[in-house]
């Protein structure tokens, strides 16, 4: 596999990796010499000046790093349209606030959709840290939905007040910072960043914080079977400030968490034994996430049974769990029709909906996690097949 090392950078991108890897060695000596794996993430995905959300180069799609869902088809857009357009219906009041927003193709074709079926909601909030990405959005809704633009409402920050609203939030979970973790046969160890006598970024073992120390004993307690001898993970310990800090401004909200990531017992199963964390640079994976900081991606699967835990703390209800290929079967996928002009075009958009309804990687290990806060619904509203007892 070719990974960041064999691929040469142009040097603009030497200044920015270089800049990057400065600021993470600054925060490392500040810090008495290492710091943790989710404090590196946080750096080199999310500083203002250096991280990779933050720059000018593509990310999305062919030419880009990654794609996701809203940029291989349209069918996550017109599923989520229909369960939008459904309870919009339900309460006219409802906006919609998209946490994260990519390339804004999402919001691009969910407007389309709910503009075509005269369902369109009062505002479409947008929450979305990195400026380079907000311009971006910008740019892309008033090209291709100018007469919409009016509608949409970038949120500096989360600290308003939406009455009643729908929150999308599509492959964020997976961006946001995890703590790595070693358990060996008698030891618990945090995989912290540190930095090797010629100054290169390395990995160091350390006692666990404790607030790690306690989540991890949580989880070899419930875990079924032990985790052998040598076995890597991730951990993400800022759920529930991430899912207070998204539902704090709405007095009322349903949620749409979706990502890929599993229950508790298979993220933490022992033939998973070195955890999920990659990177991406130009469509190729690398397990190393210290190649060329800051210009490549860096991901971890979602624990949803975590994420259903801080959701039961915030007083959040878990309305329903199950894979995407059930949310878009209950949200009237196959009503769908190939909106294409010519047949070449018509046939790639079939040849998507089977590659997300079939039985495929993407069918599997795509889940949809719905939240209410302040309302309930059916779990058969969202998904085919609840599969909120595995959590
Ligand atoms: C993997 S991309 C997904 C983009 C888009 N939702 C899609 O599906 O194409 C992650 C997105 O989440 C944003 N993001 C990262 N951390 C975030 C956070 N803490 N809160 C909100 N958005 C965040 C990034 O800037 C980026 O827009």
């Amino acid at each position: 596999m070719s990974d960041l090392n064999d691929i040469e950078l142009t040097a603009a991108q030497h200044a920015r990796t270089h800049a990057c890897a400065e600021r993470v060695r600054y925060e490392i000596k500040q810090q008495g010499g290492s710091i943790g794996f989710d404090q590196y993430m946080q750096l080199v995905l999310n500083d203002p000046a250096v991280g990779y959300y933050h720059g000018q180069q593509k990310i999305f799609g062919a030419g880009g790093d990654f794609i996701t869902a809203p940029e291989t088809s349209v069918h996550l857009a017109y599923c989520l349209a229909h369960a939008c357009e459904q309870l919009i219906q339900d309460d006219p009041q409802r906006s919609i606030l998209e946490i994260g927003a990519g390339s804004g193709k999402l919001a691009c074709d969910v407007i389309t959709y709910l503009h075509a079926w005269g369902q369109l909601p009062a505002r479409y909030y947008i929450y979305e840290p990195s400026e380079a990405l907000r311009v971006k959005q910008k740019k892309l809704l008033e090209t291709e939905i100018p007469e919409h633009v009016s509608r949409i409402e970038w949120l500096p920050n989360l600290s308003g007040e939406i009455l009643s609203a729908i929150i999308i939030a599509n492959e964020v979970l997976d961006a946001l910072p995890v703590k790595c973790f070693e358990v060996q046969a008698d030891s618990i160890q945090e995989r912290c960043v540190a930095l090797s006598e010629d100054g290169n970024l390395i990995w160091q073992l350390q006692d666990p914080v404790d607030d790690l120390d306690a989540a991890l004993d949580y989880i070899t307690v419930m875990s079924d079977e032990p985790l052998g001898e040598l076995y890597r993970s991730e951990i993400n310990l800022g759920l529930e400030n991430t899912l207070s800090a998204w539902t704090n401004c709405c007095e009322q909200c349903i949620m749409f968490l979706i990502d890929y990531g599993y229950p508790r017992s298979e993220y933490y199963h022992p033939q998973r034994s070195m955890g999920t964390l990659r990177s991406y640079y130009q469509h190729q994976v690398s397990e190393d996430p210290f190649k060329n900081p800051g210009l490549q991606d860096i991901t971890a699967d979602v624990d949803f049974s975590a994420v259903a835990k801080a959701a039961t703390h915030l007083s959040l209800g878990v309305l329903s769990f199950g894979v995407q290929r059930n949310f878009m079967l209950a949200n009237r996928l196959l009503e769908w029709q190939p909106s294409a002009d010519n047949e070449v075009e018509r046939i790639a958009q079939i040849a998507q909906l089977k590659q997300l309804t079939l039985g495929s990687a993407i069918s599997e290990r795509f889940q949809v996690m719905v939240l209410g806060k302040g309302i309930d619904y059916g779990a058969d509203r969202f998904t085919l097949r609840d599969m909120r007892a595995r959590l």
